[in-house]
């Protein structure tokens, strides 16, 4: 082989490894790092609502990023609690208000909440056949947890929509089945 050939050709191999790895840098997202869970203090951790407490020793992967969103994007639907002395803990991030369970709303991982970027826009959440449509107004963290600024809860998975009843109700999901549903969102 010419010597002008095989360099082409190891060049090529670069570019075509480099592409490779920023193509699925971009596609996938891992962990920022990770969190070991401490007990909660007595008294921490509201469990009335299914809220997870975070175990003591447990190695809970935390996230700065969201999987990619599509124009259906694939998530997790939870429950959450967006009214004073809710689950929920402090007032919603994006307008430092507390919310009505009877409104939809919601909260997103911190990827897809991207720096406030969704703030007060509109998603619609689909499920069921059925659709709602529901404003972001708080972050559910993907990157902090078990300490009591999160109530003893873990970091936030990174691909969440954290609903108020409202979007259960209107997703016509029975009431006993609150709290964990696979969905699909995009922004409206
Ligand atoms: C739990 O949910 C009920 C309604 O389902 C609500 O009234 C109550 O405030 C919630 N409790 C907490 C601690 O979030
Ligand atoms: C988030 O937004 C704030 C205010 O607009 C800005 O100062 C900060 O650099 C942004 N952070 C990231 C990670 O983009
Ligand atoms: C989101 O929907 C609410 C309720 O319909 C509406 O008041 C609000 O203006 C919408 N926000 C945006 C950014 O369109």
């Amino acid at each position: 082989m010419k010597a002008s050939t095989s360099i082409a050709s190891f060049v090529l191999l670069l570019i075509l490894i480099s592409t490779n790895c920023f193509y699925s840098e971009a596609q996938r997202c891992r962990p920022s790092g990770r969190i070991i869970g401490k007990k909660p203090p007595p008294g921490e951790c509201n469990q009335e609502n299914d809220s997870d407490c975070c175990v003591q020793g447990k190695a809970y992967a935390t996230f700065k990023c969201s999987p990619p969103v599509a124009s259906q994007t694939k998530a997790q639907l939870t429950l959450n609690s967006f009214e004073k002395n809710g689950d929920g803990g402090g007032p919603s991030e994006c307008d430092n208000k507390y919310h009505s369970d009877d409104t939809p709303v919601v909260a997103l991982s911190t990827g897809w909440f991207n720096n406030r970027s969704r703030c007060l826009h509109n998603i619609t959440i689909s499920a069921n056949g059925k659709s709602v449509v529901a404003m972001v107004v708080d972050e559910c963290d993907s990157t902090m947890g078990c300490d009591e600024e999160h109530d003893y809860q873990p970091p936030c998975p990174n691909n969440i929509v954290d609903a108020s009843q409202a979007v259960w109700k209107a997703l016509g999901v029975p009431h006993n089945q609150w709290g964990g549903l696979e969905i699909t969102w995009s922004d409206a």
